[in-house]
C-alpha cells in the first residue's frame, strides 16, 4: 500500500511497491475511468502486478495515459482490469488475448491506498475510529519500513513489559518493571484490553500516557485510545497498521489524533512519536529471526507476555483456518498475515 500523498507526489501518477512479496503498481487514473475499486472514495485507482508482459519492465516506470498505464519501454497501454489495449508498433493487429496482467482490488481510506490481493476474500479494512469522529484532529505520520514481519511490529506496539526498559521516562519507568496482566477480549475480529501506565516524573505534554484502551483488528493493526491524566474529556488516539512487504519486512502506516490541545503545534506531537519510534527501532531491528518462529519453544513466554501470547494464539488459528500447508508456513507466523493480507492489506500500505 501507500499513502494518498505519496501517490499524488509522483510525477506520473504511478507508484510501485511490494505487498506480500508481490510487486504491484498503484495508479491514479484521473477522473473518467475506474479501476477495480471495492469501496467508494471517488478516486479512480487501479492496481496491477508491476511487470509489463512484453519485456518485463516495471509499469511503475511508466505513466498514466488515457486512464490506462503506459509502459515506458515500448508504449504498450494497460487498462485497469489488466488488459492490454494498445501496442503502438502494431496498430492494425489484434492484441494477443494473453496480454493481460493480474489486477487487484484497490481502495482509498484514511488517507491510504489499500490493496486486496485476493478478490472476494472475506476481509475488511480495519476500523480507525478517530477518522470518522469530527471532534478529533487527525495528524498523519510518515510511514516507515522496518526489517521485521508485520506480526513482530504489532507485538512490539502492544508489548506492555518493554515500556519500563525501552521507554524509560517516556512511556514507562525502569523502577516499575512489573506491568499489569490485562484481561483480553475478542470482539468483532479485534483483540481488546485496557492498560494503565504508571505515573511519570516528568510527563511531556504530547505524551500518550495514561489510561488506555487497546483495539487490535487482526491481523496487523493497532488502535489505542488514551485518556490524558488531569485533562477531563481529553482523548487522543494512536493508530497503526503494519503492511507486510514480505515475510521479513513491513511498512507501518500510522496517524495520531486528539480532541484537546488544538492550539498546540502538531510538530510537538509528531516529535514525541518520533522519540518513541527511535527508542523502539534498535531492539526491533535486532530481533532474529525477523519473523515470529512457529516452532514450539523457540521463544520463551512468561505470564506478563499475555498480549503477545493471545495474539500469537489468534494468528495460529487464522493460519490453520486458512488451510496453509506446513511447508508454506515455514518458520513464519506471518502466514496468517499473508492470508488475511491477501484478502486485504496496505500496499504501501504498506500492502504492505
Ligand atoms: S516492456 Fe513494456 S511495452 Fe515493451
Ligand atoms: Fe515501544
Amino acid at each position: 500500500m501507500c499513502t494518498v500523498s505519496e501517490l499524488a507526489q509522483t510525477a506520473n501518477s504511478v507508484f510501485g511497491t511490494t505487498l506480500l512479496g508481490v510487486p504491484i503498481v498503484i495508479a491514479d487514473l484521473g477522473a473518467t475511468s475506474s479501476g477495480r475499486q471495492y469501496g467508494g472514495s471517488g478516486r479512480n485507482l487501479a492496481c496491477l502486478v508491476d511487470r509489463c508482459l512484453h519485456r518485463s519492465t516495471r509499469l511503475s516506470a511508466g505513466w498514466v495515459d488515457q486512464c490506462t498505464i503506459r509502459c515506458a519501454y515500448h508504449g504498450w497501454r494497460w487498462a485497469p482490469d489488466g488488459r492490454c489495449v494498445e501496442i503502438p508498433s502494431m496498430p492494425d493487429s489484434t492484441i494477443p488475448s494473453r496480454a493481460r496482467i493480474e489486477s487487484f482490488d484497490v481502495e482509498e481510506r484514511y488517507g491510504l491506498i489499500w490493496v486486496r490481493l485476493r478478490s472476494g476474500a472475506d476481509t475488511t479494512i480495519p476500523a480507525c475510529p478517530a477518522w470518522d469522529d469530527p471532534g478529533m484532529h487527525i495528524v498523519p505520520g510518515e510511514p516507515y519500513t522496518w526489517p521485521v514481519s508485520a506480526a513482530r511490529r504489532v507485538e512490539n506496539f502492544t508489548d506492555l513489559s518493554h515500556f519500563a526498559w525501552v521507554h524509560d521516562g517516556s512511556l514507562g519507568r525502569r523502577d516499575l518493571p512489573v506491568p499489569p496482566v490485562p484481561d483480553i477480549e475478542r470482539v468483532a475480529g479485534e483483540m481488546r484490553f485496557e492498560y494503565l501506565a504508571p505515573p511519570l516524573d516528568e510527563q511531556q505534554p504530547a505524551a500518550l500516557v495514561g489510561m488506555s484502551w487497546y483495539r487490535m483488528p487482526m491481523p496487523a493493526t493497532v488502535c489505542i485510545e488514551f485518556e490524558i491524566a488531569g485533562k477531563i474529556g481529553a482523548r487522543r488516539h494512536l493508530w497503526m497498521t503494519a503492511s507486510p512487504i514480505d515475510d521479513v519486512s513491513c511498512r507501518s502506516f500510522w496517524l495520531i489524533a486528539r480532541n484537546d490541545a488544538l492550539d498546540e503545534s502538531d510538530e510537538e506531537h509528531l516529535r514525541f512519536q518520533a522519540l518513541i519510534l527511535a527508542e523502539d527501532e534498535p531492539v526491533v531491528r535486532n530481533q532474529v529471526p525477523a519473523a515470529i518462529p512457529v516452532a514450539p519453544g523457540a521463544e520463551i513466554s512468561v505470564r506478563t507476555d499475555r498480549v503477545s501470547i493471545e495474539y500469537r494464539r489468534w494468528l495460529g488459528e487464522i493460519r490453520r483456518a486458512s488451510h496453509i500447508g506446513a511447508a508454506a508456513i515455514d518458520e513464519s507466523v506471518h502466514s496468517p498475515v499473508r492470508r488475511s493480507a491477501e484478502g486485504l492489506a496496505l500496499a504501501a500500505d504498506t500492502g504492505t
